[in-house]
Parts: C-alpha cells; sequence; structure tokens
C-alpha cells in the first residue's frame, strides 16, 4: 500500500460539488505536485489531508492509517501556505518551536531541534528576528522550518513561493527540493506555475474541476499529454484539424501530407476529424530524415525571446507556434513571408476530450 492514499475523495461546499471522485497514491518520500487552475480544487484536497475539511466522501490513508477519524492536531502533518503564515508577535526561534511546545517536548530537544532546523534553512545567525524583520522568501524558509520541525509524515506546501518575486521563487524552490530529498519527506506541493511542477516534482497531478486530469512524470505530462485540457494546461502547444485517412493503418491527413500517427486512434472511421498538436520544438525550418513533413504558411508574428525566437505562422487559417534557437549570423522570418516548417509525425500528439 502506497504511503498517502486519496481513494474516491468528495467534497461539496452545500450543493457544490468542487472535489469529485479524486484518487491518487503516493509513495513515501515521494514529491508529488497538484497543478491546476484557479478553483480547480487544489486547496480543497490539501485542507482535506490535513483534517481541516471534512470529505463529503471517500478514505485517506497515512501509512495505512485511515485518517477521516483525526483531528487535525492528531494528525501528522506540516504545511505552509501562501500567505506567510508566521506567528508576528514570536521570534524566529520560536515560531519554529511552536509545534514542539505544544507537543510537549523538553527544553534541551526543543532548544536542538530548532537549532537544527534553522541550520537546515540557513538562517541561524536570524533566530532573534521577528516576521516584520524579515525578506518575504526568509519567512517563508522559517515557515518551512517551522512545518518541519516536529517531524511530519507528510508536508503539504499550498503555493508557498507564489507572493515571492521571480528569482527567489527558482532558487528556493530548489532549496525545499533539496532539503525534502535531504529528509525524504512524503511532500504535496501546489502550484498553478507550469514550469515550477515540471522543474521539482517526482510526479504531476494535472487537475481539472475537482478531479486528476492526469497523473505521470514530468516527462510524462510534457511529452504524452493524454488530455486536451493537460496538454494545453502544461506548456505550448499548436492544435492542427486533421482527418482519418486508413484507421486500419493508424493514418491521417494533415494539410497536404497523410502521416502515419504515433499512438493508436482507437475506434474510427476513414474521413473522422480529429485533432492533433505539436509543442513550439517540435518544428524546424530545415528538414532532417524523420522531420520530413512539411507545412507552408505565412508568417504572423516573430517574437525574440533570446535565446529562442518564437515565430507563427498561419496555416489555411489554423496557427501554428514553433521555436528556433538564435543563430546571430541568420536572420530570423518577416512576417508575411511564406515558409516551410518541417515536423516528424512522431512528435505529432493525439489530443482527446
Ligand atoms: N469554504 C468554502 N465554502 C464554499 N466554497 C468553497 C470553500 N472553499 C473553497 N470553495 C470553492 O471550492 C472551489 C475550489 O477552491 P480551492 O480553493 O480548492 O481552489 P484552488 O485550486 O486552490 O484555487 P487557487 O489556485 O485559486 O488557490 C472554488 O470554486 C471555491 O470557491
Ligand atoms: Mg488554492
Amino acid at each position: 500500500m502506497s504511503f498517502l492514499t486519496l481513494t474516491h475523495i468528495q467534497k461539496s461546499f452545500g450543493p457544490v460539488r468542487v472535489v469529485h471522485d479524486f484518487n491518487m497514491s503516493i509513495e513515501k518520500g515521494e514529491f508529488v505536485s497538484f497543478l491546476g487552475p484557479s478553483g480547480c480544487g487544489k486547496t480543497t484536497v490539501l485542507r482535506m489531508i490535513a483534517g481541516f475539511e471534512t470529505p463529503s466522501g471517500g478514505a485517506i490513508t497515512i501509512d495505512g492509517r485511515d485518517q477521516n477519524t483525526l483531528r487535525p492536531n492528531q494528525r501528522n502533518i506540516g504545511m505552509v501556505f501562501q500567505a506567510y503564515a508566521l506567528f508576528p508577535n514570536m521570534n524566529v526561534f520560536d515560531n519554529v518551536a511552536f509545534g514542539l511546545k505544544i507537543a510537549g517536548k523538553p527544553k534541551a530537544e526543543i532548544e536542538a531541534r530548532v537549532r537544527e532546523m534553522l541550520g537546515l534553512i540557513k538562517l541561524d545567525h536570524l533566530a532573534d528576528r521577528f516576521p516584520y524583520q524579515m525578506s518575504g522568501g526568509q519567512q517563508q524558509r522559517v515557515a518551512l522550518a517551522r512545518a518541519l520541525a516536529p517531524k511530519p509524515q507528510v508536508l503539504l506546501l499550498d503555493e508557498p513561493l507564489s507572493a515571492l518575486d521571480a528569482k527567489i521563487r527558482v532558487s528556493l524552490r530548489e532549496e525545499i527540493r533539496a532539503i525534502q530529498r535531504q529528509l525524504g519527506i512524503t511532500t504535496v506541493f501546489v502550484t498553478h506555475d507550469q514550469e515550477e511542477a515540471l522543474s521539482i516534482s517526482d510526479r504531476i497531478v494535472v487537475m481539472n474541476q475537482g478531479k486528476a486530469d492526469q497523473i505521470g512524470t514530468p516527462f510524462e505530462i510534457y511529452n504524452k499529454p493524454t488530455t486536451k485540457f493537460a496538454a494545453n494546461f502544461v506548456g505550448t502547444l499548436s492544435t492542427l484539424d486533421a482527418t482519418v485517412a486508413d484507421p486500419a493503418a493508424n493514418t491521417a491527413t494533415v494539410g497536404d501530407a497523410t502521416v502515419t500517427l504515433p499512438e493508436a486512434l482507437g475506434p474510427a472511421r476513414a474521413g473522422d476529424r480529429i485533432t492533433l498538436a505539436l509543442r513550439p520544438e517540435a518544428l524546424a525550418l530545415d528538414a532532417s530524415a524523420t522531420r520530413n513533413i512539411a507545412l507552408s504558411g505565412t508568417v504572423d508574428s516573430v517574437n525574440f525571446l533570446g535565446s529562442v525566437i518564437r515565430t507563427r505562422i498561419d496555416i489555411d487559417g489554423q496557427s501554428l507556434s514553433f521555436d528556433t534557437f538564435n543563430n546571430p549570423s541568420l536572420p530570423p522570418p518577416m512576417p508575411g513571408q511564406t515558409i516551410k516548417a518541417y515536423f516528424s509525425p512522431s512528435d505529432l500528439l493525439l489530443l482527446r476530450d
């Protein structure tokens, strides 16, 4: 049995159901991100794990033990919130010591554990500071130390980085991941930032309207999205309307070309309309042995992003974006120009509803 399991979890507020049949099994020491748009139920699921909300149905277990009968303070969970939720009237030391004091730990043990935690977040020198005397990034590190001090079984992080500026966000997410690995603590991290989820997770749960839409490693979620929602929510994507050519041979017609699809069409008939998609990096201005299908279009826009150039072309009313690496000796395409972009059929994604 997995370490943390959520089985058929549901939650309604009054007549409104916000979590529908949510299922997830998380292994011990795993770092899992819940990724989804605002309002899809990420915080609600996290609050049910912590015991702040009672599920309307379903079961939650940690290390085989049913959690539904336990109050929040009986669960062994550490939580960090989006807004800095440190106690404003306590200094750093007392904030980190809080959970240990509540648990009635002896003074010497508290002292040692707080020092250990402050060492972990590299803030030993700020033990006497009050929250108002620290930056947002420092406050979130203290919040992390406070959550970890009582040695929780599970760490829950609800958008802990979203109030920080971009640079701090990247360095702190790496620090959180390093600490999580060092302690081997089972962690659920909530974010609506796809890059954040892709960069630090063992697995991602893409959430849509109170359901787990797709669960997989970052590599799987990005390269093999199984639904239109997951494909569009994670990363940039261009869709292409296509027509089934021969269902038995798994072929479809895209523009002037007939291509063999990399995944099974399933039940389909010749002439059925389907939606295919390509990631921006799957297209290039030059052909190769595998990148041998050409799409001709008119350049709509060219965005110079520094190391890459994102070009958008129009192909019979369909818009397609692709990225090329900057080459200082090669001028980028010009709007209005007619160009060919090449792709490999093996890079096509078949999108389902
Ligand atoms: N206590 C509550 N009473 C009524 N509705 C609630 C309550 N808490 C949450 N909701 C509703 O449940 C839905 C899911 O909310 P939730 O906070 O879980 O979303 P979220 O995915 O965390 O969004 P965000 O990314 O904006 O934080 C929303 O429609 C929200 O309005
Ligand atoms: Mg939320």
